[in-house]
Formats: C-alpha cells, sequence, structure tokens
C-alpha cells in the first residue's frame, strides 16, 4: 500500500514539476511540497506568478493554475469513488485566449472551447452563449464570463461591439439576467455527477458596488466557495481620491450535479421596503422613532411624530400609540433628548 502511494506521489510530481522533478522537491522540501501539489487545493489560492498557457495580454485572462487546480480535483474525487475517466471532458465556453486548453493537455482530458470571437487563439469561435446550443456535454465546465462592463471584449479585444457580448449588457440587471441564463445552459450541459466551476469577482462602476457572485443564481450542490488573489490588475497602478475597499479577490464557485434530472437551485431576490409600511417583530417602537426623527432632520415635536406616524401598522394595532411613542422617548435618554417642551433632538443629530 506505501509503495502505491509513493509511486502515485512521485507521478503527482512528475505530472507537476516534469522531468526535473526530484531536484525540485528536494529545494522545496516536504512543507512547500504539501503547499503545492497533489490535492491540496484549499478554499484560498492565489497565484502571483501567473504560469504558462493561455495569454497573459489578454485582459481579463485568468492563471492555468487555477483551471489546472480545479480539474485535478474532479478528476481525483473521481478516480477516489472508482469511476472511469477515460471520456472526461472539461469545456469551457467562454474561453478567452484558451488557458482552459493548457490544463486539460497538462492532465491528458480531452477539451472543448468556444467563445464569442470569431477568431479565438484556439477552440471554436462564433460561439454564441445566449443563441448556440451547447453540442457537446461535459464532466467539468469551467466558467469565466466577463465581469460586467469592467473589460469590453468585442469592439475592442477583438472584432466590432457584439449585442450579446457579455460584457457588452445594458444594465447590470440585464447582465445578471444574461449570466443566470448561461449559468442554467451550462448546468444543463452537464453530466452526472459533473462540475460546473465559475470564475468571478466582484465589481465597482461608477462608485457603486456589485457582488456578482452573489447577486447570480446558484444551480447544483454547492460544494465550495474559493477566494482567489487577483494580481497584476490596472487597478492596482491607479490612485484613487475618494475612500473605498478595494476589490483585491475573486472567486471560484463550485457546483455539483448529483443527479440526472433533479436540479437544487437558488435565486436571490432584490427588493426594498420602506419601514413606515411594515411591521415587522424586529422593527421596534425605539427604532422606528429613530429612523423617523432622522428622516424629519434630526428633531422634531411630539405632535409631528404622532401625525407621521399614525398610519404606520403599529400604530393601527394601538389605540395608545401617542402614549407609547411619548413613553419611548422617556425610555430611551441615551438616544434623545428634550430640546424645549414637547420637542426631541437626536442625540447624534448636528444641532
Ligand atoms: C473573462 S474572458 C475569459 C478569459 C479566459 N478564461 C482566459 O484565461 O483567457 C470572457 C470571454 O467571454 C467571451 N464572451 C462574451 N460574451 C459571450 C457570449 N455571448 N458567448 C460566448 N462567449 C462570450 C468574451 O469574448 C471573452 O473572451
Amino acid at each position: 500500500m506505501k509503495e502505491l502511494e509513493i509511486q502515485r506521489a512521485a507521478h503527482l510530481l512528475e505530472q507537476e514539476f516534469g522531468s526535473n522533478w526530484r531536484a525540485i522537491a528536494e529545494e522545496l522540501g516536504t512543507e512547500g511540497l504539501r503547499k503545492r501539489v497533489g490535492k491540496d487545493l484549499t478554499s484560498f489560492m492565489a497565484f502571483p506568478n501567473r504560469g504558462n498557457g493561455g495569454d497573459s495580454h489578454w485582459r481579463g485572462n485568468c492563471s492555468p493554475e487555477v483551471v489546472s487546480a480545479v480539474l485535478r480535483y474532479v478528476l481525483d474525487t473521481k478516480k477516489y469513488y472508482g469511476k472511469d475517466t477515460s471520456t472526461f471532458t472539461l469545456l469551457d465556453p467562454m474561453s478567452g485566449s484558451g488557458t482552459s486548453q493548457y490544463a486539460a493537455n497538462k492532465y491528458q482530458v480531452r477539451s472543448l472551447l468556444y467563445d464569442l470571437n470569431p477568431a479565438p487563439l484556439c477552440g471554436r469561435g462564433n460561439w454564441n452563449a445566449l443563441k448556440n446550443e451547447v453540442d457537446d456535454s461535459a464532466d467539468l465546465i469551467f466558467f469565466h464570463p466577463p465581469y460586467h462592463n469592467i473589460i469590453k471584449y468585442s469592439g475592442t479585444m477583438w472584432g466590432s461591439p457584439h449585442p450579446d457580448d457579455l460584457s457588452r449588457c445594458e444594465s447590470y440587471e440585464d447582465f445578471l439576467e444574461k449570466l443566470n441564463y448561461c449559468v442554467r445552459k451550462f448546468f444543463f450541459a452537464l453530466r452526472k455527477d459533473g462540475r460546473l466551476a465559475i470564475l468571478v469577482g466582484d465589481i465597482r462602476t461608477k462608485g457603486k458596488f456589485y457582488s456578482i457572485q452573489h447577486d447570480m443564481m446558484r444551480m447544483g450542490n454547492f460544494e465550495s466557495f474559493l477566494v482567489k488573489g487577483q494580481f497584476n490588475c490596472v487597478s492596482d497602478s491607479q490612485t484613487y481620491r475618494k475612500p473605498f475597499i478595494p476589490i483585491v479577490t475573486e472567486y471560484l464557485l463550485v457546483y455539483h450535479k448529483p443527479d440526472a434530472l433533479m436540479v437544487p437551485f437558488s435565486w436571490k431576490r432584490n427588493d426594498q421596503f420602506s419601514v413606515t409600511c411594515v411591521d415587522l417583530e424586529s422593527l421596534t417602537w425605539h427604532h422606528l422613532i429613530r429612523m423617523t426623527l432622522e428622516y424629519m432632520g434630526g428633531q422634531a415635536f411630539l405632535s409631528e411624530l404622532y401625525d407621521f406616524l399614525k398610519g404606520h401598522p403599529k400604530s393601527q394595532k394601538n389605540c395608545h400609540y401617542q402614549e407609547r411613542i411619548r413613553a419611548t422617548l422617556y425610555e430611551h435618554p441615551s438616544e434623545y433628548v428634550p430640546v424645549s417642551r414637547g420637542c426631541f433632538r437626536l442625540i447624534y443629530a448636528v444641532a
């Protein structure tokens, strides 16, 4: 058994480092090796040195190490459960510079690459995720879409502006709708026991933060959420006057398709409500009054509060709502200061 394991380790080292693996292994030592080879895919990845494969000059390209790591994991998992991998297929339906092909070649698996670009560096061009059929099926679909309009592909990286280019959507909502369509389409193209691995980053555009990974729909069993450090971004070299939290990570979301027909999914719903119209158990009189005072500029007379809150569902249920409002103001002296007869100010409001 031990002998077999050693053989397997040697095989993995050879795959990872090539024929010079013995010398490299000696230099790295066991701790370094543990972090670099085998099943050491963890929920955090960082590849400051991008590595070879694909084109590092193609804007928005990803490190081949990302595809390799997830491919290796899926292959290892299949082998662990005694599944056949002879027909294993990796599909990258938005393949850009062709990074996935390098990973597939490294692990000697069949790869299929598609892109809307009519003349991609490798794979099938002129393939439109919003219109064309996925002719093939796959065990792993590595899906790396544009991050909305952060990098425009058609018209800048290739050809002329294309209406179905995901980097040229009218709005973030339009982008999400098309992205979710792709998620469904690619999930249906998975074989049973397959995985959909989606690499996406959050974005800030015109000062607004959008979390693509948070907003997009989920399909299949959510198997892992990997955080990946971002390196060599154009934004790294820019300086900004307004304070904000820079985005330095992106995410690899891995979904498993456990069943041929049953599809687990979840969909995020965005909405908003006004606290003036709802009565929630978690919304106390205190914070309802506090927020109302904020709305009124930080200070108000009792009569103004009574008037403003008389139609609130809480008041509708309480015929003594005026007494309740008055009592609440006195019960929280750390938040409300009486400024004159029947007039209250929030402690943190600018006088
Ligand atoms: C982030 S890049 C992929 C980069 C790639 N992983 C690499 O390492 O080079 C996204 C790709 O999606 C392609 N794309 C955009 N809209 C598409 C569509 N509707 N159908 C197919 N590909 C599309 C773009 O042409 C671009 O090459």
